[in-house]
C-alpha cells in the first residue's frame, strides 16, 4: 500500500530520479557511444504515465523528484509535466522539484521551469573552452549552454554545476570553472567518471580520482568542511579564497552507498534501485494493468525490499566490460 519506503539496510528512501528520455543533443565522451541508438518512441511511458508514477512515489514518502534524461529538456511538451507535478509542491507534500539538465535548451525554458516551483537546476558542464566543451559533447555549443546559465539566474533559478573530472583536462580546467562559477554565485561539483555502458574510448583514459584533482586544489585553496547537505551524494567543502562551495561525488574512491536515499526510473517505467546494479524491475505493466495504484505500490514494496546495498564499479586496465551494461542516458545518473 502507500507505505513509506524503507529498504533492508534500513535506508529510507525519498529521491526519485525520473529519466524521462533517453535521448540527448550531445553525446558526452564518458557518458555514450558515438552511434548510439535509442529507444522507439513508442516504448516511452506518456507524460500521463510519468505523473502517475511520479505521483504514486511521492505518496509513498518521496520529498525530492529530479527529471532526468538524455536530456530531459528534449522530451517534448515536457514543461506539461512540470506544471502538472507542481501540484505537489502546492500541497507540501514535495520539497523539491527539480532537473539535470546539458543546458542547450534551458534559455528557452527557464522562465517556465521558475513559474512550475523549480529553484534550483544542476547544469552539466566541464570546461569553459569552446573546442574542448565540443570534443566532450562530440558538437555541443559551449555559447547555447552560457546563455542557458544566464537566463536561469535572470529567472530567480539556483543554478549548480556538475563538471566530471576528466583526466587530462579537469587538472587545469578545474581552476578557472572554481573562479568562474563561485564568482557568479553558483555551487560546483566534480564527479568521477563511472563505468556505465560501452563507450568508444576505455574509461581508463577518462578517469581522474577526486582524491588527485583534491590534492591539487589544495596547492593553491584552503577547503573548509562544512555541513551542507542536498540529499544528493556529493560531500561539499567551501573555498575560503573565493567563498564559493565546492562539491565532490566520489563513486570511486569514496563510496557513498551508505547513506543512499534514492531509487530512479526509466522512461520505459523500470526501476532501477542501484544505479551501479543490473537489478530492475518492470512498473509500466502494474502501471497499465489498473486505473488504482495498488499492484503498482506492490511492485514498488518488492522492488525496494532487495535494493542492494551498493555498487561493485571497477574502472580498471583489465577490465574491458563496463560494470554495467546500459548507459547513463537511461537512468539519467
Ligand atoms: P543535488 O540535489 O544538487 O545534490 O543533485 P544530485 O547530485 O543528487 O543530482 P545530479 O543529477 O546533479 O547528480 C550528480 C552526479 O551524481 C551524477 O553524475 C549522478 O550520476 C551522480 N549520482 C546521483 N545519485 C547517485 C547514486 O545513487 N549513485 C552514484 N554512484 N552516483 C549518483
Ligand atoms: N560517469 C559519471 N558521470 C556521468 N555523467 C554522464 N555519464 C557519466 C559517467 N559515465 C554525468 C553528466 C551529468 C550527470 C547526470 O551525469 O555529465 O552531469
Ligand atoms: Fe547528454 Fe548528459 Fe549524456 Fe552528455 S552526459 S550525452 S549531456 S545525457
Amino acid at each position: 500500500a502507500g507505505l513509506p519506503m524503507i529498504d533492508p539496510f534500513g535506508r529510507s528512501i525519498d529521491y526519485l530520479r525520473v529519466s524521462v528520455t533517453d535521448r540527448c543533443d550531445f553525446r558526452c565522451v564518458y557518458c555514450m557511444s558515438e552511434d548510439m541508438t535509442f529507444l522507439p518512441k513508442k516504448d516511452l511511458l506518456t507524460l500521463e504515465e510519468l505523473d502517475r508514477l511520479c505521483s504514486a512515489f511521492i505518496a509513498k514518502g518521496v520529498r525530492k523528484l529530479r527529471l532526468t534524461g538524455g536530456e530531459p529538456l528534449v522530451r517534448r511538451d515536457i514543461m506539461t509535466l512540470f506544471r502538472s507535478l507542481s501540484r505537489h509542491l502546492d500541497s507540501g507534500r514535495l520539497q523539491e522539484l527539480t532537473l539535470t539538465t546539458n543546458g542547450s535548451q534551458l534559455a528557452r525554458f527557464a522562465a517556465e521551469l521558475k513559474s512550475c516551483g523549480v529553484e534550483r537546476v544542476n547544469v552539466s558542464l566541464d570546461t569553459l573552452d569552446p573546442d574542448a566543451f565540443r570534443a566532450i559533447t562530440r558538437w555541443g555549443d559551449l555559447a547555447k549552454v552560457l546563455e542557458g546559465i544566464d537566463k536561469a539566474q535572470e529567472a530567480g533559478l539556483a543554478v549548480k554545476i556538475n563538471a566530471v573530472a576528466v583526466k587530462g583536462m579537469t587538472e587545469t580546467e578545474a581552476f578557472r570553472l572554481i573562479e568562474w562559477a563561485h564568482g557568479r554565485g553558483m555551487d560546483l561539483t566534480f564527479i568521477e567518471v563511472m563505468p556505465l555502458g560501452d563507450v568508444s574510448g576505455h574509461r581508463v583514459d577518462q578517469y581522474l580520482p577526486l582524491s588527485v584533482l583534491r590534492a591539487q586544489l589544495l596547492d593553491r585553496y584552503t577547503l573548509e568542511d562544512i555541513p551542507y547537505a542536498t540529499g544528493g551524494p556529493a560531500r561539499y567543502v567551501r573555498v575560503a579564497e573565493t567563498g564559493g562551495r565546492l562539491g565532490f561525488i566520489t563513486p570511486m574512491t569514496h563510496n557513498f552507498c551508505e547513506s543512499c536515499n534514492r531509487v530512479r526510473i526509466t522512461c520505459t517505467g523500470t526501476l532501477f534501485m542501484c544505479l551501479g546494479q543490473e537489478d530492475a524491475a518492470d512498473l509500466r505493466s502494474p502501471l497499465r494493468a489498473s486505473e488504482s495504484n495498488g499492484l503498482l505500490d506492490e511492485a514498488i514494496d518488492r522492488a525496494i525490499a532487495r535494493k542492494p546495498k551498493g555498487h561493485d564499479f571497477i574502472i580498471d586496465r583489465r577490465t574491458k566490460q563496463p560494470s554495467v551494461s546500459r548507459h547513463m542516458s537511461m537512468t539519467g545518473g
